[in-house]
């Protein structure tokens, strides 16, 4: 069977027929979002790379430039205002909700919860996108208590997005007690940094029902379907169950446990990425959060811990693949960052969908004005009826 590495190992445009099973080097789309460029490490959001935008411009303004609007005072503090009215919208509609958002799963009850979104077409596409971003984090939040048999807690429309999401997720025995700055500010941080990533899975699924015609709900609950595997938006709260394996293992414990691991045909979480070939420049930004956090006295306790296993995992990674760099990916800090932000393992790729809903909207908008529908091929390995000998 011809396959793309087997053939060319490129999109040259004259590949008609060659199988791209993970559709790796396959261009379907241009964006003005994101670019990933996975040999330098580099990641340009809008126009400027993760690392400064995740310094200097909150999760408010990064969501504005994915529409193209400038993000100056007046414009973030709209949007601010204009998310906080929706998050209280979306919070109303809890109380027809509360049966779906019980599920065990977080994503499975932030599916539910998305799928029940009603937005109107004639809203806009704006509109829409910040009814959605507003609706995931309530119930990504609400999700939380309500698994516990708890209610939820109510939003406060005058806070800024990350910090209102983090006092509203954190379960603790003050429900909606004050998030620091310093935490808001890693949350804040965090959302930034992920909002979006070229042609990921998730955003490709949003594209592709975008690309039918079909409406920007649809098109996220898809998008949501597809963060929930382990192989993309699922993987943070298994690297801290990699951590809590280690226990304080030493060096060689580390690498036992590792090599067992690898041994047994396991993939270790958090490291590796389908684009990057040096590490995810998302991982630095991250471990700087989760650094700054720890300095502020927040957390700290795993840092160096996880820094460690990194450099071990890394190593041994290398060891088995010299030809294909493992490093560690956006999931391997996040974990370390929300732990240490205080949210619960299973809050963790909810989470995640909280910064990325924004980019999945963004994309659909754009998938859109191309009206083009996504529908590539395949190539058949089935039975073929017998020829009619006759005619
Ligand atoms: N641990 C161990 N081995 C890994 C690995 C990991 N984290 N990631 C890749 N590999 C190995 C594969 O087993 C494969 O080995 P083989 O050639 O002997 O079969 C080789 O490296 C190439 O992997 P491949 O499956 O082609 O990579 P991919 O581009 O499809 O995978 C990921 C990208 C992210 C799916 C993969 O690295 C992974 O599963 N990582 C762990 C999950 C994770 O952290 N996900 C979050 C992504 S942001």
């Amino acid at each position: 069977m011809r396959t793309a590495s087997s053939v060319d190992g490129g999109s040259d445009g004259h590949d008609e027929g060659v199988l791209r099973p993970g559709l790796e080097g396959v261009v379907v789309a241009e964006t003005r979002l994101s670019e990933v460029d996975g040999a330098q490490g580099r990641l340009v959001i809008a126009g400027s790379d993760v690392e400064d935008l995740s310094r200097e411009v909150g999760f408010e303004g990064a969501w504005l430039r994915l529409w193209g609007a400038v993000a100056d005072e007046a414009g973030v503090a709209q949007l601010e205002a204009e998310l906080g009215a929706a998050r209280v919208e979306a919070f109303d509609r809890l109380s027809g909700l509360r049966e779906a958002l019980r599920a065990t799963d977080g994503m499975d009850a932030l599916r539910a919860g998305v799928a029940h979104c009603s937005v109107h077409a004639r809203a806009g596409e704006r509109a829409q996108a910040v009814a959605l971003t507003a609706a995931t984090a309530v119930y990504a939040a609400a999700w939380g208590w309500l698994r516990l048999g708890l209610g939820p807690v109510a939003p406060d429309a005058g806070l800024r997005h990350a910090e209102d999401y983090l006092r509203m997720a954190r379960l603790q025995a003050t429900p909606g007690a004050r998030v620091s700055e310093v935490e808001a500010r890693a949350m804040d941080r965090y959302l930034v940094t992920v909002i979006d990533h070229g042609l990921n899975a998730s955003t490709f699924a949003a594209r592709v029902v975008a690309s039918t015609g079909s409406d920007v709900v649809s098109a996220v609950v898809a998008a949501l379907g597809a963060l929930k595997g382990p192989l993309h938006g699922g993987a943070p709260g298994p690297v801290l169950d990699m951590l809590d394996a280690l226990g304080d293992s030493g060096a060689q414990g580390i690498e036992t446990w590792l090599g067992d691991e690898l041994a047994a045909g396991r993939r270790i979480m958090g490291m590796g990425h389908r684009i990057y070939r040096v590490r995810d420049p998302r991982a630095a930004v991250l471990e700087e959060a989760v650094g700054e956090l720890a300095r502020a006295g927040v957390g700290g306790a795993r840092l160096a811990r996880a820094r460690e296993v990194e450099r071990a995992a890394e190593r041994m990674l290398a060891r088995r693949h010299p030809a294909r760099a493992l490093r560690a990916n956006v999931e391997f800090y996040t974990a370390v960052l929300l732990e240490a932000l205080g949210l619960g393992r299973q809050a963790f790729t909810p989470t995640f969908a909280v910064g990325r809903v924004a980019g999945w909207c963004a994309h659909v908008a754009e998938q859109r004005a191309t009206g083009r529908l996504i529908r590539p091929a395949s190539r058949y390995v089935g039975p073929m009826p017998a020829r009619s000998a006759a005619g």
